[in-house]
């Protein structure tokens, strides 16, 4: 079928760069390991209401491609018979595998690979389910779809902030130093180009997408203020002279719970959409 609209190229001109870049050298790459399994441990409770919205059977095979710390590959390995989960950098894949040991999780399996050199039933066998979630399998949906038996899913933000717009507004006029992150104001914040654009892409393959937003967020406790303070602040470079402004801006996260110590928590909201691969067709 030859689409209507040009959903791809408009993907393709406007998605956001790549948060993580394949090339780059080691100490950036254990840096952003480090830092998204920080992320990942914060969003643990919210993840399962992705995980919750999948039709997953017991026995399933499931690849999660760029899988990261495994924030959604051991959760799901408690649904599903076995996990492979694939990325590019072997230091998330060590965090990922630490996550499911902590988790006492003995179906998943890591592999090393760039989605760029994967080929379906080459050197990545087919699985029951294939999902990708802020990764760049959302590049190429019908590449990611050929690794599927029976579904392929993804996930991303739902007109609702991104990890860096969330991070932008907590370190909002925290560091002089610009171009520490590109720019994220435009993409996932404009509801014309947001899953929707997925959505007719994958329509335009021939699937039908299902889809459920599901609320997310990132939450820890803490015994007060001052460990919160020093916990997040890690997450970013802050400059010396601007630390009361970052006091500021997180004290609109934080609130004090009912065990006596102090909660931080931002919102945001997740679309998770999933389509099977051969779809009953009636024309
Ligand atoms: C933002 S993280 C998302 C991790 C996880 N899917 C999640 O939702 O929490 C993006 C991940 O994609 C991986 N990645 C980026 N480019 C890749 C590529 N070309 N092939 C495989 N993985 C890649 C990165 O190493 C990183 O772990």
């Amino acid at each position: 079928m030859r689409p209507l609209i040009n959903w791809e190229e408009l993907h393709s001109i406007t998605r956001p760069p790549m948060w993580h870049k394949p090339e780059a050298d080691s100490a950036w790459r254990e840096n952003f390991a480090c830092f998204y399994n920080k992320m990942a441990s914060m969003e643990k409770a919210y993840t399962l209401n992705q995980v919750n919205a999948l039709p997953l059977l017991p026995g399933d095979t499931l690849l999660d491609m760029g899988c990261g710390p495994g924030r959604l590959s051991v959760p799901l390995a408690k649904r599903v018979g076995s996990v492979t989960s694939l990325d590019v950098s072997e230091e998330v894949l060590e965090y990922c595998r630490m996550n499911a040991d902590t988790a006492g999780v003995t179906n998943l399996t890591t592999r090393k690979l760039d989605f760029e050199d994967a080929v379906a039933g080459e050197n990545v066998e087919k699985h029951d389910v294939v999902i990708c979630s802020r990764s760049v399998g959302l590049r190429d949906l019908q590449k990611l779809s050929s690794f599927a038996k029976r579904l392929t899913a993804i996930v991303t933000f739902a007109n609702a902030p991104s990890i860096p717009h969330l991070l932008a507004k907590i370190f909002d006029g925290t560091s002089a130093e610009t171009g520490q992150r590109p720019p994220f104001a435009a993409f996932g914040m404009d509801r014309r180009l947001n899953y929707n654009v997925f959505f007719n892409i994958v329509y335009d393959l021939g699937y039908e997408p299902n889809i459920k937003v599901v609320d997310d967020g990132f939450s820890k406790d803490y015994s007060s203020r001052e460990e919160a303070y020093e916990d997040i602040i890690t997450l970013k470079k802050v400059d010396e002279d601007k630390k009361d402004v970052f006091r500021k801006n997180l004290d609109s996260y934080l609130t004090k719970n009912d065990k006596g110590g102090i909660t931080f928590f931002i919102e945001t909201r997740t679309c998770v959409m999933w389509w099977e691969k051969n779809p009953k067709k009636f024309f």
